[in-house]
């Protein structure tokens, strides 16, 4: 059997098939990853789930390594320059998952604007009989724009359109066939509506891309959705802007240091906190599993990789 180095856990039925067909070792189980690299140097397969970091030093500990299989469409815990530099292949589960983040996008903008989670808690605490809960925000006709109208994005904005609301979006690079306006400038984009949903790659092109700048021109009215990843924007500026009332609103499926997020998210009342669950369904996460396994299996068998990144 074949040895396979996993570096998080993932789903059960794809773990299934993993420990049918490899000798699976468990990186973030083993106490001295030193030692135990050293004895698995000639692994030629690895996988990936969450977001420990398969870097260069990872890469030169395992000579013979070959391909990288990614559960998940975001590559960012690869380093790929030093993947393509050393000739190995590497695959994500992109599409798969287009369904269920954009659905969550949708609920976070929901939860934010009609406020269910505070609803919620007043209603539990049951203070509804003693006043009625405060006129919220409605996102019917409200403008939203996009930064990453990618595969997710494009879902993301059909949802929208269902909401009738009035998608813009921002990328690099406009693209043909496409009813939304663009805008080259996001601090324009930002100026000119509602809703910024950032999902765009955590690569190091995006660090930071939504600055104090982008966050100040959406404005105290404004509402800010995370999808993509917590290094697309800066959170201090963010933190500081919903705090002094500069941004209005948030609702987040990602942060920079997750799983440990900033205390002070914890005292913001106009914040929606997701421990990122954008494609945490059970539906999507077996679809993501039987591709992220398919992609092992292709290389093992010399056929053509399905989806390939690198
Ligand atoms: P995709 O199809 O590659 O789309 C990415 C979009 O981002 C493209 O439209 C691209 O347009 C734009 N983009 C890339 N770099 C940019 C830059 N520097 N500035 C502005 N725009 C840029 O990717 P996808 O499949 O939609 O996934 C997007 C990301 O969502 C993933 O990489 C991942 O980080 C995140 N995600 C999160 C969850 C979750 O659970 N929260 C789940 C899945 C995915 P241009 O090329 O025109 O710039
Ligand atoms: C996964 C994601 O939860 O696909 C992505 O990029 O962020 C999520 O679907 C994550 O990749 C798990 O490692």
């Amino acid at each position: 059997m074949e040895d396979l180095i996993l570096t998080g856990p993932v789903v059960a039925s794809a773990m299934e098939v993993l420990e049918k067909e490899f000798r699976v070792h468990k990186l973030w189980e083993i106490q001295n990853t030193g030692a135990f690299l050293k004895d698995h140097k000639a692994t030629r397969l690895m996988a990936c789930f969450g977001v420990l970091p398969v870097n260069a030093a990872l890469m030169d500990a395992l000579p013979v390594l070959e391909m990288i299989s990614v559960f998940g469409v975001g590559v960012d815990m690869v380093d790929l320059d030093a993947a393509r530099a050393r000739g190995v292949r590497v695959t994500n589960t992109p599409d798969v998952l287009n369904d269920a983040v954009a659905e969550m996008t949708l609920a976070l903008m929901l939860a934010t604007c009609r406020r269910i989670v505070d609803a919620d808690a007043f209603v539990r605490a049951g203070n509804w009989s003693d006043a009625p809960y405060p006129l919220t925000g409605e996102l019917t006709g409200a403008k939203v724009g996009i930064l990453g109208l990618g595969r997710i994005g494009k879902e993301i904005a059909l949802r929208c359109q269902a909401f009738r609301m009035q998608v813009a979006y921002h990328g690099r690079h406009e693209q043909p066939f496409v009813p939304y306006p663009y805008y080259n400038d996001l601090v324009a984009m930002a100026v000119d509506v509602d809703w910024l949903i950032g999902v765009v790659p955590g690569d190091t092109g995006t660090k930071g891309l939504v600055s104090r700048d982008v966050l100040a021109a959406l404005g105290p009215k404004g509402s800010f959705v995370n999808i993509g990843r917590g290094s697309l924007v800066d959170e201090g500026a963010m933190l500081e802007l919903l705090k002094n009332g500069g941004l209005g609103a948030a609702g987040l499926d990602v942060f920079a240091s997750e799983p440990d997020l900033s205390p002070a998210f914890s005292d913001l009342p106009n914040v929606v906190l997701s421990p990122h669950q954008g494609s945490a369904t059970q539906k999507t996460r077996w679809a993501m599993g039987d591709l992220f396994v398919r992609n092992l299996l292709a290389h093992c068998q010399g056929a053509p990789l399905i989806s390939p990144v690198i």
